[in-house]
């Protein structure tokens, strides 16, 4: 263990040494992710997101050393944004984590097989309009964060129960992302669940969810608490799950006429995500995450989907994601499901 601390040591000074040269004058954010992570950044990215890791300590070198793997990522990852609403990447709160444990703390959906939407390829899509976003119809909630808890399933399930039941009518009500977490026997809380799976045990169950405010959010997983009937909100009466790869337009259509859909996609290039369109480094039918698509924008030049996020509000773009209408990318028609409450 002593051999690994040194070598790991020895390696962040010789980076250390090698990369100060480079840390004199980094002004923009465009240079910082040229550099290959000098010190100097780091120490300033270790105080904007509070490590409490004290410099010269084993778990300072360790995290210097996934920090500067990560900006040799950004370098790559951003070669192939081409033009300006490229998305890009850079240094966010997960720029000290290695890829492994990105990926075994946020990366916790079960990916979920869903059959083929059967409408049909073309028509049905004349009367949308160019870009549509249920946030301006004030039903979407504000981001939330799961922090270091897989409950990315239950979050997207939760945003859509919740927009469509203001979009039925009633006060947008921030539901309990944490009783879907406690009850869902099925799913495996903090460890990970699916969105199709916590929607036929919601339709099965007719369990009402209650409002975040009576059974707040732990980023743990916790006994199920059971309220009566009566203190419950919406319960969901039936969901519908399909795979509209290939059919994205389509998708646009039940985006506009069914709410915002709950959606299972591969995250793992999203560790590195600033913001922007997301074009490249994302497979279709290798999902890892959930999320919330809420609203499409085909009036530039790269049309694309707008996807709330539980990470917070300073990933991405304010907590939202836009990737790129057509070619599946991230696998974000995979498997789309649309609530009936
Ligand atoms: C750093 O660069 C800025 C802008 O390029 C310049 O104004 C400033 O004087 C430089 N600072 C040092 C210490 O070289
Ligand atoms: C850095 O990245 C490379 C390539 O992705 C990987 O093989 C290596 O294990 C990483 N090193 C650390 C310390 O995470
Ligand atoms: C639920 O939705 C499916 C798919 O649209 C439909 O076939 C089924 O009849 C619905 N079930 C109920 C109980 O509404
Ligand atoms: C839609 O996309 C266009 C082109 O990228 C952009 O100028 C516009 O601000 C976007 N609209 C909204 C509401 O975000």
């Amino acid at each position: 263990m002593r051999g690994v601390y040194l070598y790991l040591a020895v390696t962040a000074t010789v980076f250390a040494l090698l990369s100060a040269r480079c840390c004199l004058n980094v002004s923009s954010d465009e240079t910082r992710t040229k550099l290959n992570g000098c010190a100097v950044d780091f120490i300033s990215f270790r105080e904007q997101f509070h490590r409490s890791y004290v410099a010269n300590s084993a778990e300072f070198d360790l995290r210097h050393l996934y920090f500067q793997n990560a900006t040799k990522r950004h370098a790559y990852l951003n070669s192939f944004s081409t033009v300006a609403q490229s998305a890009k990447y850079g240094i966010n709160q997960f720029s000290d984590f290695s890829q492994e444990e990105f990926r075994d703390l946020y990366l916790r959906a079960s990916a979920d097989r869903a059959p083929l939407f059967p409408g049909l390829k073309t028509g049905k899509t004349e009367g949308l309009p160019a870009k549509f976003d249920w946030r301006d119809k004030a039903v979407v909630a504000p981001v939330q964060n799961q922090q270091a808890c897989g409950s990315c399933w239950a979050f997207s399930v939760v945003g859509a129960v919740q927009s469509v039941h203001a979009i039925d009518g009633s006060q947008l009500v921030e539901l309990s992302v944490q009783q879907v977490l406690d009850c869902s026997f099925q799913n495996e809380g903090c460890n990970g669940g699916s969105p199709v799976q916590a929607l036929k045990w919601l339709k099965q169950t007719k369990m009402k969810l209650v409002p975040q405010s009576e059974y707040p959010y732990k980023a743990k997983t916790g006994i199920c608490h059971f309220f009566s009937q009566s203190h419950g909100v919406v319960a969901v009466k039936n969901f519908t799950a399909y795979d509209f790869s290939g059919q994205e337009e389509a998708m646009m259509g039940h985006l506009v006429e069914h709410g915002p859909l709950a959606a299972i996609v591969d995250a793992v290039s999203w560790q590195d995500y600033l913001g922007g369109i997301i074009q490249h480094h994302c497979s279709s039918q290798r999902s890892n995450h959930a999320v919330l698509v809420v609203g499409y924008n085909t009036t530039g030049d790269i049309p694309y989907w707008i996807v709330q996020n539980s990470w917070g509000t300073t990933w991405g773009n304010e907590g939202y994601v836009y990737i790129k209408i057509g070619g599946n990318v991230c696998g974000i028609a995979d498997s789309v499901a649309a609530v009936f409450l």
